[in-house]
């Protein structure tokens, strides 16, 4: 049985009164026993949100880290000084450090190379965007991303990658992938993973859907076979929300 995860991404908001609030509420929550769930906060709140969640089952995540293990990397952060916080996930490759920040498929390798090299787990976020999905290439577009970033890894690495399948068209913009565009894209991921390595490493793989993920649509989107859970951007921020999701296995 796969792992089932709701992972909340805050992306650059809630500064520390905010993240003392929502967090000081998270853990006064009942949480379903069979759902982990994660939360990636600023850099500048993760020390203090592995504080207040340090007798909780949630797993403080980070949204970046450099390539490079130290050096002269003005304003980055090393896996090395995420361990040291208790930070011991890493979302890597979302679509808006890939847009905003040139995180290419080569840059994305290193990356999770070097997190791998540091005992690090990943959430590795990849996905087409809209005129991908236009054109009818959004399958050719995701393998190439999983396989550049990925298919270099031994299979014992594995055990330590979550994948987030985001499509850029639905993050943020209130247009989801419909549950039957989520089902088909995680099957063929699942897919390559089985023929690249074989079909017992591919069926233990967690694969979460990302974009405009909330409370109305989340269970119709995790009902499906291949998805196994959520990465949550925007409605992670507020907390009913997020429970709701949750709460929606
Ligand atoms: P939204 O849920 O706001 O669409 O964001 C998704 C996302 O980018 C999570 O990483």
């Amino acid at each position: 049985m796969r792992d089932q995860i709701v992972a909340g991404n805050w992306k650059m908001n809630n500064n520390q009164s905010e993240t003392e609030f929502f967090l000081n509420k998270l853990i006064k929550q009942t949480k379903p026993t069979d759902v982990r769930v994660m939360l990636a906060p600023s850099f500048t709140q993760l020390s203090q949100a592995v504080t207040i969640l340090k007798n909780d089952r949630i797993t403080v995540v980070a949204q970046n880290m450099n390539a490079e293990f130290s050096g002269a990397f003005t304003g980055e952060i090393s896996a090395d000084m995420l361990k040291e916080v208790g930070v011991m996930t890493v979302v890597l490759g979302h679509s808006e450090r890939r847009a905003m920040n040139h995180e290419t498929d080569e840059v994305l390798a290193k990356k999770v190379k070097t997190a791998l090299a540091s005992e690090m787990k990943i959430i590795f976020c990849f996905g087409e965007e809209l005129g991908h999905r236009k054109s009818g290439k959004y399958f050719e577009v995701v393998e190439k991303q999983i396989t550049k970033a990925l298919f270099d890894l031994s299979e014992g690495a594995w055990s330590n990658l979550i994948l987030a399948y985001e499509p850029v068209w639905a993050i943020g913009t209130g247009e989801t992938a419909s549950p039957e565009q989520a089902q088909e894209m995680h099957a063929f991921i699942r897919s390559l993973i089985g023929q690249k390595y074989n079909t017992s490493l591919a069926d233990k793989v967690s694969i979460l859907y990302g974009g405009s993920v909330k409370p109305n649509n989340a269970k119709e989107i995790f009902s499906n076979k291949d998805v196994d859970g959520g990465l949550i951007g925007g409605a992670s921020l507020n907390i009913d929300d997020f429970m709701a999701i949750v709460n929606s296995f």
